[in-house]
């Protein structure tokens, strides 16, 4: 390669070649180099290391978007040095986010009027979505509490032990105790009469989810909305409901637009919903939206007098990008209700052919179900003599990422492997993929059993169990898992 452009560096162009003068040497890791490179030195170095990073598109572990279309990529490039929180110097993106907004409240059936603001942000993911939704729950609960004379240093939400980690985070951070209702085999999400009983006066809220992260399945939001109701009306508490719709939020209204699980339950106050997951943005966009001005306090808005003018805000951060907010109103003006819908019975009708393609080894049992994200969670039927993370492992070999994990508290000893499937896995890829498990998984039973030492086993199950084990201390020690 051709290492300098500039005079300065041609005279060092004649002595020195690429291989030379920069592979020679191990890369700075701990301190900003002294000396300057030229800038296609910089680029080829930077480049040549991220070729040992995974394909975005083989990604099948994350929901988050790995495909837009070259117009929109247009758009985000001629965006990348917009600073979000300058709304005076950009108030066209301000106002594309607030359209935004109202589309996305009109989608949940927010009680909001053809031509009425709705209530709502965008945030860089569904996890910023969360922080606020349930800050803004922390402040309701406490206000109304003080105003009786009632303690108020103990809130805590209702939450599946399902539910995804980001909420543990919000937990931790903002002080408030997360009370998990914990799963069983066969059944992995909350179940809202065991949810409703754990709620007590100290409850902000009930978090259910539209599209849990570990097996894709919608949570009975219409059930839980029923019994709290009744619950509420015995014991004079409002507690409200919040839902993570992280996934499920740009599924559910165009597959199956009667499910009752947004606005149209009276007790759901809010809804998050990530807009680089299936709102079909690239990384860096998430929304929250309320029923109303009324289930946000004044109190957290900010009014910050910026480079000029008052802008009312609330979020956690402050600078952050802006093509995001551009990409996502793209989306919604390119592709319409039609399009959404289009793509997401595209992605449904590929997780039915994966799914029936995996059951038919006869290997596997499937765990995720028809209504609810387009995935496929599978475990082994038979785990005596490989695991699921053994699967996943030689897959990488393929270049697949697929996460195997085992499932929360009490079904900890259900292993699982998971498949999403996005906007731009096609037919072609799930065949290519089972044939790939097909030969992995002959390879592993072709395997001695030195591999998994279950020589000296009493029994099978005592076999199993030390497989596992071994598994998940490997696992354990990974930092990536399901996103
Ligand atoms: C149910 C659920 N909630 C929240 C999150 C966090 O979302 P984000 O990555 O948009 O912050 C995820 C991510 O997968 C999720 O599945």
């Amino acid at each position: 390669m051709v290492v300098s452009t500039t005079k300065s560096d041609s005279e060092e162009q004649l002595r020195y070649t690429f291989a030379s003068r920069y592979v020679r040497t191990s890369l700075p890791r701990f301190k900003i180099p002294r000396e300057s490179m030229p800038k296609d030195a910089a680029f080829q170095i930077v480049n040549d290391e991220l070729m040992m990073d995974g394909n975005p598109r083989l990604n099948l572990a994350s929901f988050v978007t790995t495909w837009m279309e070259p117009e929109c990529d247009k758009l985000i490039m001629a965006a990348l040095n917009k600073n979000y929180v300058d709304m005076d110097e950009y108030p066209v993106t301000t106002e594309l986010q607030n359209r935004c907004v109202n589309m996305i409240a009109h989608l949940f059936n927010a009680p909001v009027g053809d031509d009425e603001k709705a209530v709502g942000v965008g945030t860089v993911g569904s996890s910023e979505a969360i922080m606020l939704a349930g800050l803004a729950f922390k402040r309701k609960w406490q206000a109304k509490r003080k105003a009786q004379g009632k303690p108020y240093d103990k809130p805590n939400i209702v939450t599946g032990a399902n539910v995804h980690v980001c909420w543990e985070k919000f937990a931790r951070y903002f002080e408030v105790e997360l009370k998990e209702v914990k799963l069983k085999e066969g059944y992995y999400v909350m179940d809202p009469a065991k949810a409703v009983e754990m709620v007590d006066e100290n409850t902000i809220c009930v978090a259910a989810i539209l599209g849990s992260t570990l097996t894709g399945e919608f949570e009975d939001v219409k059930l839980l909305n029923e019994l709290l109701m009744k619950k509420n009306k015995e014991t004079g508490w409002d507690t409200p409901i919040h839902v993570d719709a992280a996934s499920g939020g740009f599924i559910a209204p165009f597959l199956w637009p009667e499910l009752g699980w947004d606005f149209r339950l009276p007790l759901v106050k809010s809804i998050n919903v990530s807009g680089h997951k299936y709102g079909l943005v690239y990384a860096g966009v998430g929304w929250v939206v309320w029923r109303s001005k009324d289930d946000l306090p004044d109190e957290l808005i900010f009014h910050i007098n910026y480079l000029g003018s008052d802008q009312p805000t609330f979020t956690l951060n402050f600078s952050k990008g802006s093509f995001q907010i551009i990409a996502q109103y793209y989306q919604f003006m390119r592709l319409g209700f039609e399009g959404f819908k289009n793509i997401m019975e595209t992605c449904m009708e590929n997780a039915k052919l994966l799914k029936e393609r995996i059951s038919n080894t006869g290997r596997f049992e499937i765990i995720s179900k028809d209504i609810g994200v387009p995935l496929v969670a599978f475990s082994l039927k038979d785990s005596s003599k490989y695991t699921v993370f053994q699967i996943a492992e030689s897959l990488r070999r393929f270049g697949w990422i697929i996460p195997a994990y085992t499932m929360p508290p009490d079904a900890e000893h259900v292993t699982v492997l998971r498949v999403v499937i996005r906007e731009d896995f096609s037919h072609g890829l799930a065949e290519r993929l089972v044939s790939d498990i097909e030969k992995v998984v002959g390879e592993l039973e072709a395997l001695p059993a030195r591999e998994t030492a279950v020589d000296d086993q009493k029994s099978v199950a005592e076999g199993e169990q030390k497989i596992c084990s071994y598994w998940r201390r490997i696992s354990d020690k990974k930092t990536s898992g399901v996103c």
